[in-house]
């Protein structure tokens, strides 16, 4: 036996973790569907999911002639691609920026922008560049990736169970009174979090609206933390589809977007982030930091991928995604009328393909949650599980198919 000098210390993890509630929402979710599946095996196929962001349209058809050719070329010598370069291929970032930002007027180059597998990976790494002491706030209710991800790193402070909140975040409730946008906060934030369209509650802020919270941060030294991932939603005049479209945003924004939902990327990963160069912490560029955090922990996006990415900037491209998003709207429209008609009180599903609905009865969010899945075998996200002013809501997706969505709605109204 080998002795060894010194006393033996149990490895320790990063208790931070055990602050997080045990399952990520979506797979609590899964689980409870799961158990209500095997406790009704007759029921199990009957269940329809309207509860994750996920899509169900097939990839179009650009960009599946782009996905074989590209294959088609990882299989010659003189075509063949290794390792894709860590900030994107020269292509992608160049139909990015032509399409996204300087077709819409916004002065954003495209070695400001930064490719990887998908939004959620960059929206929760993100806060790594910032010091451990950066205060946070978050809307109320919020894709919980963002407080999740500060969570782990150690930045929340102590959860409280009565009031469901972490000490050191700030929450900016998003509730009927104040039409689902944010008030400023009475504590000045360094990292402020925002999604619009809304996940989830569909909402939108207004260019003016967002221009408030730009001066706002470029003013109290604050950075917008905007994700921008279902931009193509938008339908209205007058909202935003970038934050760069507010003066002042390169010197307080960093945007995510994501290839996801605009183009059916769920299960390809493809997205970006926005960091403008003028975005500094006294001296110290931010998209230097999170240039020298990707060239070490992140290997770029395959090459195949970003092709089908420049693929949706086609014109075909263009035009077929937007028969999706045309699709979808089309299902929030209709999940939003039948409640109405039959007195459920419903939000969002305008400009966003997110339903956020009052729940009935006085049920509380997990209680409807349970209803709607017994009585109409259909699933849909707790608002309470997107922070505790989503308590009292239900989110409903269009992402589902349209055949889908109508019989979940008819199984509804029969309740
Ligand atoms: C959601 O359902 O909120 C989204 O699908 C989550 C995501 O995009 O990661």
């Amino acid at each position: 036996m080998i002795l060894w000098k010194g006393k033996a210390t149990m490895f320790r993890v990063n208790e931070n973790y055990l602050k997080l509630p045990v399952n990520y929402l979506f797979s609590n979710i899964e689980k409870k569907v799961e158990a209500f599946s095997k406790a009704h095996p007759t029921l199990k196929h009957r269940v329809i999911r309207l509860g994750i962001g996920d899509v169900t349209q097939p990839l179009i058809p650009a960009i599946i002639k782009t996905l074989h050719e590209a294959v088609d070329e990882m299989g010659q010598m003189e075509t063949f691609h290794g390792y894709a370069p860590d900030f994107g291929y020269e292509f992608l970032r160049t139909a990015i920026m032509k399409n996204d930002y300087q077709g819409r007027g916004c002065n954003i180059e495209a070695d400001e922008i930064f490719v990887s597998d998908g939004a959620k990976s960059d929206c929760s790494n993100i806060q790594e560049i910032f010091s451990e002491d950066s205060k946070i706030s978050v809307c109320d209710p919020v894709y919980p990736v963002y407080l999740d991800s500060n969570v782990m790193a150690g930045r929340t402070g102590v959860w409280n169970s009565q009031t469901k909140m972490f000490s050191k975040v700030i929450y900016m409730p998003c509730i009927r009174e104040n039409n689902f946008s944010p008030e400023f906060p009475k504590e000045i934030p360094n990292l402020i979090y925002f999604c619009y369209p809304n996940n989830p509650t569909g909402s939108m802020l207004t260019k003016a609206q967002l221009q408030e919270w730009v001066d706002y941060a470029n003013c109290v030294g604050a950075v917008i933390l905007y994700d921008s991932a279902y931009e193509a939603y938008i339908s209205e005049e007058n909202i935003p589809h970038t934050i760069y479209e507010c003066e002042g945003a390169r010197t307080c924004a960093i945007e995510f977007r994501s290839f996801s939902k605009n183009a059916g990327f769920t299960g390809v990963r493809l997205g970006f982030t926005v960091i403008p160069k003028d975005l500094k912490s006294g001296n110290v560029s931010l998209h230097n930091l999170w240039r020298r955090r990707h060239a070490t922990k992140y290997n770029g996006a395959p090459y195949i991928i970003q092709k089908a990415g420049e693929a949706v900037y086609s014109s075909e491209g263009q035009s077929q995604i937007k028969e999706q998003i045309v699709y979808y709207m089309k299902n929030a429209r209709v999940i939003c009328e039948e409640l109405k008609s039959v007195g459920y009180t419903v939000f969002g599903g305008v400009n966003a393909p997110y339903i956020w609905i009052k729940t009935p009865a006085g049920m509380n969010s997990w209680e409807f949650f349970d209803y709607l899945l017994e009585n109409a075998n259909v699933v849909g996200t707790p608002g309470s599980g997107f922070g505790p002013s989503g308590e009292g809501y239900f989110r409903l997706t269009a992402f589902g198919t349209y055949e889908n969505i109508v019989e979940a709605i008819e199984r509804i109204k029969k309740m």
